[in-house]
């Protein structure tokens, strides 16, 4: 795996890959890798000819009173595990790299979708998020590229970037792995103590539960929404942020939820927020 921070040696490399016939995957991602990152990769391998990873945590997505200093760093670690799965760059800019003229000089804002789910509780959060992956299109020019399905409203928003903004770029995304145990991988995850690890599960126990209800005959969105809750709630530690059962492509809620309908969830286990989701089936 070759290092590039700059954005002008990267573009160099990619132009001469490009001008080969290599069709180019990129996998936008804020470092801290772990198995999920990797299947990413390894799905960005199947997609293009050569993968180009960048690892930038964007101060642009995090609120004033978000984990942004917190947020778990090891470049050297993610490096060799980038290297262990075929990744040919690795993009790892500094923030003066990628806003040299300090940020929120221009924006792309993320409109009516971002106003529910996580949006309505991060504000700016979208904004930050399609910004930079806005630049990191036009810095790596992709043919594709691969993002992953637990943050299920980011990956609608980048969609509909794509598509409202004609970026010519086809977005891949990727079913979300999770641990034996359920849990959802998450970089953050490695900032829980063992006993928020443990109340952590009542995330994905609250989906599953609303699944089993789905499956027995419940139909109505608010219904299954409660079940997860009671769930969370039972729990005691886990503080539940919220509960949707929403139309996949318009976010709304569901008044009556079918198979394709989408359970999101957000809540924290201590300082650390969590978020998961599950397609009904
Ligand atoms: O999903 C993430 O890790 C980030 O939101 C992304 C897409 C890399 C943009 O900073």
């Amino acid at each position: 795996v070759q290092t590039y921070d700059g954005i002008a040696a990267l573009r160099e490399r990619l132009s001469a890959e490009r001008a080969a016939g290599r069709r180019i995957a990129l996998v936008p991602t804020m470092g801290s890798l772990h198995e999920g990152h990797l299947r990413l990769f390894d799905r960005a391998r199947g997609l293009g000819d050569i993968v180009v990873a960048s690892i930038f945590v964007n101060p642009l997505q995090f609120g004033p009173a978000e984990d942004f200093d917190r947020y778990p760093r090891d470049l050297d670690r993610d490096a060799e595990l980038a290297r262990g799965r075929g990744v040919a760059c690795l993009f790892t800019p500094a923030t003066g790299e990628m806003y040299p003229s300090g940020p929120n000089r221009v924006l792309v804002r993320a409109g009516p979708l971002a106003e529910r789910l996580c949006g309505r509780y991060r504000p700016g959060h979208f904004d930050g998020v399609l910004t930079v992956v806005a630049k990191l299109f036009n810095i790596v020019r992709p043919d594709v590229a691969v993002f992953g399905r637990k943050d299920f409203q980011q990956a609608v928003l980048i969609r509909a970037m794509v598509e409202e903004l004609n970026f010519g770029v086809s977005v891949d995304v990727a079913p979300t792995t999770r641990e034996s145990d359920g849990l959802a991988m998450s970089s953050r995850n490695v900032r829980l103590s063992a006993d928020e690890r443990a109340h952590a599960l009542a995330v994905p126990r609250a989906l599953e539960a609303a699944q089993r209800a789905f499956t027995a005959g419940e139909r109505s969105g608010a219904a299954l929404a409660r079940v997860a809750a009671g769930v969370i709630e039972a729990d005691g530690a886990a503080q539940l942020q919220y509960v949707h059962v929403i139309d996949p492509r318009t976010l709304d809620d569901v008044e009556e939820a079918a198979a394709g309908s989408v359970m999101a969830i957000a809540a924290f286990v201590g300082d650390v927020r969590l978020i998961d989701n599950h397609v009904l089936t």
